[in-house]
């Protein structure tokens, strides 16, 4: 049995409006035998239908293994054309797959001459007592003839939602996303041939501030790309015939205000049920009294097409609770701290109001809290329009909650009148973690949760307070275990382009991506190292190579930009830098750890140098590669000489000096292991505690599994008290916090200023709960786990862990589970991949496979007895190994 399953095409299914020239089209195997490699495969893509006799490119029989990541190179992408593709697979066992079902693509505007719309807006903006009001634009128009396909391409200034005949075009939310909006601004391409009917139409869209003009960064300044929201939209429609019509926005729309009053990200959103237009988006409406819409000079050139995954409702949650709290306030519990918003029914009298706020938690009274919002409001107010049973919820604008404090509700409050809609970025979910211990599991699932509140389009560093901006730092740190939890490639992709495009002149990157702080707020060590360290995980998770042929400059130009700042060309010694953010060894008063700054600058001076001199070789740019390497080197020895003493020992006794010394190879080999040894003396005096923060976090604990300290590692993982990993949970904690002690012992509060319940830069933890305890990795040479390495290290105080992964080759998985003195460890390895397997603390007397012995199970390529165990190598299947601890 041989198939070829989940085509892929630039990481999507069936994607709209792609405007890369040269896709790349990646599939699976699936097959029930052991040891299955594709020997060969075959690509077909036919232009416009699926009969595959129009053929634009075929690849003929390509003897390789190659399954991911197949470029296009065939005749020349025409815009605004579907093409279907087909592949076929042969394998080492002599099966032929026969052909795949065909997926397709479909091309955008390739050419940006082919935007023949006019960018409108509202006169609604013209006026300070108006601005905030969504606008609704509108036109009538009529099909002539049977329409056989019809594409609306569309995008905004600010934030737009889409209309035809009376009903939403599309799912998709907060469309068109957040990029560098003065360089680059997507476009989406819907398919709407279903919505259409024959004659009378209308296509309606209604304004949203958005990131584009509302409020934005702590200061309450608006308007921060354009004091206007306007649309820019076409319309291609096909008849049977071949003949096209094509309606754009332009001088003839129409345009009114709406029922939204004010939609700001950070404060919730004012609707006025009385203000709707009934009926606006469908045809015949009368909008004579509405104005004519007014044109807007914008730059069109600046227009891409959609890359990431659009964000949606991914899931509903219902309140567990109603409150009454000792202030006497009527307050929701979703039980869930949560990103998105709440939907309700209400009935009531005309002009009767709903007022909800949104909060993370509750003070140690148990009363609302949220002085730590800072300035956001988080406030949705409803006016009733009195005719029966309303619902609704809001447009454009999102909260961080668990708590819905009900300030305002005609009737009785009941639970079923409310439901929590969870929004983020619709990636696909490829991991999961479990083990023997709960708290570790609540953990694991506050680490998916935090990552689902703040992957809302791009990375953020929390979901609720006047901030929600993408901090490059905590971007950095968390993409590991991102990348295990959710496919993030195109997330990724997409951000760091914006990356690279708001690079400084001197090419330092930003502290948030999009850049929207001021000019001096760039390049701090450790935050714009992402545009190093996230190109290089995505090749390394996904083996997508053309990630980093895309920000190879970028990546070159920040490695320059630190070798151009220091007073010795290899320590990073000046500027600014944020530290190890929130480290627990500050001053008091101060949020910067105790490691020094110029420590951690040049650590990671030299870990994005040696990035960038593999990624060069990768690219085969030899002359960089050798030049980059030799300037690591160099940096390395200038880092002893600053910071290391000539016995071995670190000028910083920190426990994230220590961590970044021997996470980036800073130290010889012989001082290894006394670095090691003072970072287990330091864990030591601080009671088995952790100290770090930001920067020496995400390290912690491998850098104990990989140096012989693997106990000590599950010591601080399974800590309960403070500071910990799971001290927040035994606080009741559902998303990761943003400070260890972001609700003390005591019950009290962190500061307000920055005390916020779902960042996720301390989940980082998430990538040695895969890589580490269930042993799951990627080979560094063969990427995106075309060769595995299942390397399970258990450890005191749990009994079982299990992980999956779906790859892009498809699932991986470790399981391993100690009873008593016996130990069983299952694996599985997707076809066309081979495995290393290392049975760790095993004797090669003792190990069976399903019962047999090595040598005659199948799918075993060979196997050996090291120190660390018995190590395998093996082709694809299911296994179960199973031997005695000695
Ligand atoms: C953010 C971060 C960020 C930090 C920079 C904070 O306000 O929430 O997570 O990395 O500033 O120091």
């Amino acid at each position: 049995m041989l198939k070829v399953k989940k085509l892929r095409c630039e990481y999507k299914k069936n994607p709209l409006g792609i405007d890369v020239l040269s896709p790349r089209f990646s599939w699976q195997l699936e097959s029930d035998g052991r040891g299955i490699m594709q020997t060969a495969y075959q690509v077909q893509v036919s232009k416009g239908d699926d009969t595959f006799k129009n053929l634009v490119w075929d690849t003929g029989i390509v003897n390789s293994d190659k399954s991911a990541h197949i470029e296009y190179e065939g005749e020349a992408l025409i815009s605004r054309q579907r093409y279907y593709y087909r592949i076929m697979v042969w394998d080492n066992k002599g099966n032929v797959s026969g052909w795949s079902e065909p997926g397709f693509f479909e091309t955008g505007l390739l050419d940006k001459k082919e935007w023949k719309a006019e960018w409108i807006t509202s006169s609604i903006y013209d006026d300070a007592q108006t601005s905030d009001i969504c606008p609704l634009l509108r036109k009538d128009f009529s099909t002539a003839g049977k329409v056989r396909s019809a594409r609306v391409y569309a995008t905004a200034l600010g934030l737009y939602e889409l209309y035809i005949n009376g009903s939403r075009v599309s799912d998709h939310l907060f469309t068109p996303g957040w990029t560098s909006y003065n360089k680059r601004l997507q476009y989406q391409t819907y398919d709407v041939t279903e919505m259409l009917k024959d004659g009378n139409n209308a296509i309606g869209a209604v304004l949203g501030n958005g990131w584009y003009k509302g409020n934005l960064v702590w200061a309450g300044n608006k308007n921060l790309y354009g004091d206007k929201a306007a649309l820019l939209l076409q319309l291609h429609v096909t008849y049977e015939d071949g003949n096209e019509n094509l309606i754009l926005s332009d001088g003839s729309w129409k345009t009114s205000s709406g029922p939204i009053l004010m939609s700001e990200i950070y404060h919730g959103e004012t609707y006025d049920a009385r203000l709707e237009k009934e009926g606006w988006s469908m045809a015949g409406y009368d909008d004579s009294s509405w104005e004519s819409a007014a044109i807007l000079q914008h730059p069109k050139e600046i227009l891409v097409a959609q890359e990431n995954v659009p964000v949606r409702v991914i899931q509903e949650i219902k309140p567990i609770n109603i409150i009454n709290t000792p202030k006497g306030e009527a307050v929701l519990d979703f039980g869930q701290n949560m990103v998105g918003w709440v939907r309700f029914e209400v009935e009531g009298p005309e002009g009767a109001e709903v007022v909800l706020r949104h909060a993370e938690v509750l003070d140690k009274d148990g009363n609302f809290y949220v002085d730590n919002l800072r300035s956001a409001k988080q406030t949705i107010r409803y006016i009733l329009k009195g005719t029966g049973r309303e619902c609704y919820e809001p447009h454009f604008t999102f909260q961080g909650f668990r708590y819905v404090k009900i300030e305002s509700y005609p009737g009785d409050i009941m639970l079923e009148n409310f439901t929590g809609r969870v929004i983020h970025s619709d990636m696909e979910t490829t991991g999961s973690f479990t083990c023997s211990n709960e708290l570790v599991n609540q953990l694991q699932h506050n680490i998916v949760w935090g990552q689902k509140g703040n992957f809302l389009d791009v990375p953020t560093d929390c979901p609720q307070r006047d901030e929600r901006l993408g901090w490059t730092g905590d971007a950095q740190m968390f993409i590991r275990t991102a990348c295990f939890n959710m496919n993030v490639a195109s997330f990724f992709a997409k951000w760091l382009r914006d990356l690279s495009a708001d690079q400084s002149e001197e090419k330092g990157v930003p502290h948030v991506i999009p850049h929207v702080l001021d000019d001096n707020s760039y390049s701090s060590s450790a935050w714009g190292d992402a545009a190093t360290i996230c190109p290089w995980t995505i090749y390394t998770c996904y083996g997508d190579k053309r990630i980093l042929e895309e920000q190879y400059e970028s990546m070159k130009h920040w490695v320059e930009y630190i070798r151009r700042q220091g007073d010795d060309e290899y320590l990073w010694n000046t500027g600014f830098h944020f530290g190890d953010w929130l480290g627990l060894d500050s001053k008091a008063d101060s949020y910067v750890g105790a490691t020094p700054v110029d420590f951690i600058a040049t650590a990671y001076y030299a870990y994005s140098t040696d990035i960038l001199a593999k990624t060069a070789k990768v690219l085969g740019k030899w002359e960089d590669a050798a030049e980059y390497e030799e300037l690591y080197k160099n940096i390395i020895v200038s880092f002893r000489k600053e910071f290391v003493t000539p016995n071995g020992r670190l000028a910083s006794p920190t426990q994230t000096a220590h961590v970044l010394a021997l996470m980036f190879n800073l130290v010889d080999a012989r001082d290894r292991k006394r670095v090691t040894r003072d970072l287990v003396k330091l864990i030591e005096q601080n009671g088995y505690h952790l100290t770090t923060g930001f920067v020496g976090t995400p390290y912690l604990c491998h850098v104990l599994s990989q140096n012989g300290h693997n106990d000590i590692a599950y010591k601080l993982l399974l800590q309960t008290d403070y500071p910990s990993w799971l001290y927040q949970i035994t606080k009741g904690a559902t998303t990761i916090w943003e400070h260890w002690d972001g609700i003390k012992e005591d019950g009290s509060f962190w500061s307000k200023d920055m005390n916020s319940f779902n960042h996720y830069a301390y989940g980082s933890i998430g990538d040695w709960l895969y890589r580490s305890v269930a042993g799951i990795n990627t080979d560094s040479e063969m990427t995106g786990y075309k060769r595995i390495h299942i390397t399970p290290k258990p450890g005191p105080g749990l009994e079982f862990a299990e992980a999956k992964l779906e790859s892009m080759y498809g699932r991986v998985e470790s399981a391993w589970a100690i009873s008593e003195d016996s130990m069983k460890l299952k694996v599985c390895i997707p076809a066309n991949t081979t495995a290393v397997v290392v049975l760790p603390s095993a004797d090669l007397s003792g190990v069976l496979e399903n019962g047999k012995r090595l040598k005659d199970a199948g799918g075993i390529t060979s196997y050996e007895q090291t120190d660390e165990g018995v190590r395998i190598q093996l082709g694809s299947g299911d296994y179960e190994f199973t031997y005695s601890l000695v």
